[in-house]
């Protein structure tokens, strides 16, 4: 290649000569500019250029070398800019305001309620939400064509168009006591927090999915007394200490006796209301000392431990305690509501 050639297609390159930074800007220097750099080469070369030649290229060596002096240069002054600007920021300006999250109210209800219960000895147990009949109803005393199956409203699990007749997500928590009870002997004290669904039709009132804690205590001698005396304390930590408790009979497969539990409504004091249908009452959760069959199937001696069992809802605690009057709200993921519950943990 002749040493006009070379000095053209090095002019060629400069104008697309970039560097992403200082070093990268010195290496280009360097390649160039240096002793042993390409300008230096081209010096060396023309030496050896014909007498009548050195004018023209001589006139294009220089006019190479401004060029690259010039675009490093230009280059140069953009990174001292960039500098100029670090050196603008105003560092005693107010930062603008960081949008902190917030935990959302069932999460500070849950947490609140696995506290109490906590303090009272119980430890927090787990399980999965895609379980098997085996976990939600037949070990917990549901019999193979009870009606209580329906009273559940359950979501089976398909697969290619087939119902999987053993896969359910599960409709309550107490599939975890019954993992718990398999796996362990007494006793046994905990509280198992998580999601629940239920095929029902989406309301103000109603939704899909909803959250529970259940707790299950077993041991010798546990009776219901200590049920009723667990479930007090709770709803005066939870709802303040003039809150007062009922008990009503019901009915579940996996309890005997049953109950559900009340209380005096934290809204209007117990006088009446919207929110408790003028009764001064409201239903926060189930409960019942644990059927023999399912201490048994659990691989528990019924005739050497008893014990009790209560669920609740999440999302109704936290309607009592924040009057949310739509269910809906809580899985919109509204910040205006959720930004609402700031101050509350
Ligand atoms: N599992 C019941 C429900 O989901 C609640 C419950 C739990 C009732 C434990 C009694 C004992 O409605």
């Amino acid at each position: 290649m002749s040493i006009i050639d070379k000095i053209n297609e090095t002019l060629q390159g400069v104008q697309d000569m970039h560097a992403a930074n200082m070093e990268e800007l010195e290496a280009l220097r360097i390649k160039y500019l240096s002793k042993k750099g390409i300008i230096s080469g081209l010096m060396n070369d023309f030496r050896e250029v014909a007498a009548d030649q050195k004018r023209e290229v001589g006139m294009k060596i220089n006019e190479l070398k401004t060029q690259v002096q010039d675009k490093i240069n230009a280059l140069k002054d953009q990174f001292d800019n960039m500098d100029n600007v670090d050196d603008d920021i105003d560092l005693t300006r107010t930062a603008y305001p960081a949008a902190l999250g917030t935990r959302h109210p069932l999460t500070i209800v849950k947490n609140e309620i696995i506290d109490i219960f906590g303090h009272m000895g119980f430890k927090l147990a787990e399980g999965p939400e895609v379980e098997d009949d085996l976990h939600v109803y037949t070990k917990l005393n549901f019999a193979a064509d009870h009606p209580a199956r329906d009273m559940q409203d359950t979501f089976f699990v398909e697969q290619n168009e087939n119902v999987i007749k053993n896969i359910i997500l599960r409709s309550h928590t107490s599939s975890v006591q019954a993992r718990v009870m398999e796996q362990t002997q007494p006793p046994i004290r905990v509280i198992c927090p998580g999601r629940v669904y239920r095929n029902e039709a989406i309301s103000a009132r109603a939704h899909c999915f909803f959250h529970q804690v259940e707790g299950l205590y077993i041991d010798k001698g546990v009776s219901f007394t200590d049920l009723k005396q667990v479930l007090l304390t709770f709803a005066r930590e939870m709802f303040g200490n003039d809150t007062k408790i009922r008990l009503r009979p019901s009915y579940f497969p996996f309890t005997e006796p049953s109950a559900e539990m009340d209380i005096s409504c934290n809204i209007c004091g117990g006088k009446g209301c919207g929110f408790c249908k003028h009764t001064g009452w409201v239903e926060i959760l189930g409960c019942g000392m644990v059927d023999p069959n399912v201490l048994e199937s659990c691989g528990i001696d019924s005739k050497i431990y008893t014990g009790y069992a209560f669920g609740m809802g999440i999302e109704r605690i936290a309607n009592l305690k924040y009057q949310v009057s739509d269910l809906r709200l809580f899985s919109e993921n509204d910040v205006r509501f959720l930004r609402e519950f700031e101050a509350a943990y």
